[in-house]
């Protein structure tokens, strides 16, 4: 390696400083790294940690890190680890997703700010992974993920019981008195059985396999369970891998390409992804300066079929996932069909292709292969009318109940009309969403409202709404659900979600009211009030009046800054102004001495 070429070079060995060389050396070799070494041309690799206390999820990285110290060693590099702002998506209030574009910004800072060649993401935890990505991509230094792993399956009474999905059935069985509240909790807790990310086709798992069907993690990391053995040998070859990447000067721009970003898409309908991931990729996308719509993942991802038998859609959970072959057997599947991009290049140094082709299912119940798919057509499909300009459907989550009671009508057979049931946040959701007063029946559409980027803020998972309990006793146990915030990827209701603007940036969420008439056609992908235009301009007008959706104060210095520069879910939900600071270290330079 050329150690001119490193980054590092500028802070520990520049003759023309010497002052400030021997700042910058000094501190370092205050745990055992030597001035020798430091100037040895060595390049230094970061490990950007997502694990802590506060983050159970990752909390496994910080055993890996060591293997991935090891392995950077091995190849010659110097690793140094520094913590992640912790992103913790079940314990952190109002929502983790406030934190994405935190983290991403303090992540940013670290590795432009200080002497990094390279960077070990250690992802898991939903949030954890885009916002690692993104700050990657702006950045642009050789950057490698390596995920922490899904939990070992859950079980309860000879069931597989699956992170966050069997939440939302043991709601319906406690609504229904099936079970009181310290079995709700007991029978929860049996789906978390190890250390590890959420074990279903949730946010986690969607997120991680996406990162590896972008190229940018070794091939078969994502699916490996947190506590198996193969995952330490997965650390250990992705710290080797990173050094090699700095020598080939291999970057995100150079992974990320929009071929890259349509594999991700399709991948995504083949596993059955969760609804954050658009919301994700989109804003990975416009870090790194790539092309990317909200229509795109119609346009590529909607015609893919389902393969992947994993809960909420299917039935099975991450060691499962991984026994039968992972995201390299998925691929492959795609290969065949000639939906991947091939050639799009990976981390690994060779392309997906390279990497994928060839790898077989193992295991046909959890992987199916192409040709026999759990489901036809399951990715998302984008509505749009006077209630939004965008929100999506998964439509691979749609039930046989559901499909049996909305889309049969035998003229129309995609589109029903619905009496609509408003709520204002999910608080205004508890409170009523039982009250016999608000007529709910199966011709109702319930709406959540005020539960976006700037709404919440943060944008909040609760646009999934179970059915009164009086509905669920007599067997319904899910309504059309539509919101402009998110949905839980472990949830499998067929909800139409991150509806943009939310009603608190002007979107027509903020014109509805309880009892208005509204068409959804899942054909035409409209969603719309029916009432005139002149009367809707007159709601507008009187809302304007009254200054706008209202939300709620600003609590944290923080929810101010990110609510006046946050885009919209469609296009990511990003920072805006940080979307102009593309591949800073070759468009800035490095940054001045300090003193
Ligand atoms: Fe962290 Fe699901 S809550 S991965
Ligand atoms: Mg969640």
């Amino acid at each position: 390696m050329d150690p001119s070429k490193l980054r590092s070079r500028a802070w520990f060995d520049n003759p023309d400083n010497p002052d400030m060389t021997a700042l910058y050396i000094e501190r370092y070799m205050n745990f055992g790294i030597s001035r020798e070494e430091l100037q040895s041309g060595k390049p230094i690799i970061a490990i950007a940690q997502t694990g802590s206390d506060l983050s159970p999820c990752n909390r496994h990285h910080l055993e890996l890190a060591k293997r991935v110290r090891e392995g950077i060693r091995e190849e010659g590099g110097i690793p140094l680890e520094f913590p992640v702002h912790p992103i913790q998506e079940t314990g952190k209030r109002p929502t983790a997703a406030l934190d994405r574009n935190l983290a991403y910004l303090g992540l940013v800072e670290l590795l432009y700010g200080y002497p990094i060649d390279g960077v070990v993401l250690t992802i898991g935890c939903d949030k954890t992974t885009p916002a690692c990505l993104m700050a990657a991509a702006t950045v642009n230094i050789p950057a490698i993920a390596l995920s922490v792993g899904p939990m070992l399956n859950g079980w309860f009474r000879g069931q597989r019981t699956g992170s966050g999905t069997i939440v939302w059935k043991a709601r319906e069985m406690m609504a229904a008195s099936e079970i009181d509240y310290a079995g709700f909790v007991e029978l929860v807790a049996s789906s978390a059985p190890s250390t590890g990310y959420c074990n279903t086709m949730g946010t986690a798992t969607t997120m991680n396999s996406l990162a590896e069907a972008l190229g940018m993690q070794l091939p078969g990391s994502a699916a490996i369970p947190a506590p198996y053995r193969d995952r330490q040998e997965m650390a250990w070859r992705t710290g080797k891998r990173i050094v090699g990447m700095v020598e080939e000067d291999l970057k995100p721009s150079d992974i990320l390409s929009r071929e890259s970003f349509v594999n991700a898409i399709r991948v995504n309908s083949a596993i059955g992804g969760s609804t954050n991931a658009p919301i994700h990729l989109n804003a990975l996308a416009r870090h790194v300066g790539v092309e990317l719509s909200i229509d795109d993942w119609q346009t590529e991802g909607e015609d893919i079929p389902l393969l992947v038998n994993l809960q909420p859609a299917g039935e099975y959970l991450g060691e499962d996932y991984y026994h039968a072959g992972g995201v390299p057997a998925v691929v492959n599947q795609l290969i065949g069909q000639g939906l991947i991009h091939v050639d799009a290049k990976t981390v690994s140094g060779r392309s997906i292709g390279e990497n994928c082709r060839g790898v077989e299912i193992v295991d046909e119940n959890v992987i199916r292969p192409y040709d026999r798919p759990l489901k036809e057509r399951a990715g998302f499909r984008v509505l749009k009318g006077n209630l939004f300009s965008s929100a999506i459907m998964k439509m691979s989550v749609i039930s046989p109940e559901f499909h049996e009671r909305y889309l049969t009508n035998p003229d129309d057979p995609y589109a029903f009309e619905g009496r609509a049931i408003v709520f204002d946040g999910p608080e205004d959701y508890h409170a009523r969403i039982d009250d016999p007063k608000l007529e709910i029946d199966t011709s109702s559409v319930l709406f959540m409202r005020g539960a976006g980027p700037i709404g919440y803020p943060g944008a909040a998972e609760v646009v999934n709404m179970r059915a009164p309990d009086y509905l669920i006793k007599k067997g319904v146990h899910s309504l059309p659900c539509i919101g402009d915030g998110r949905q839980s990827g472990t949830s499998g209701s067929p909800s139409i979600l991150n509806a943009s603007p939310e009603a608190a940036a002007g979107g027509g969420l903020a014109l509805l009211m309880t009892g208005d008439r509204v068409r959804i056609d899942l054909k035409k992908c409209t969603a719309d009030i029916l009432i005139s235009d002149a009367e809707l301009e007159e709601r507008r007008t009187a809302l304007e009046g009254k200054g706008g959706y209202p939300f709620p104060e600003h609590q944290t210095p923080w929810q101010e800054i990110q609510r006046a520069i946050v885009g919209q879910m469609e296009t990511g939900a990003v920072l805006e102004p940080a979307v102009a600071y593309q591949r800073i270290a070759q468009t800035k330079g490095i940054p001045r001495d300090n003193h």
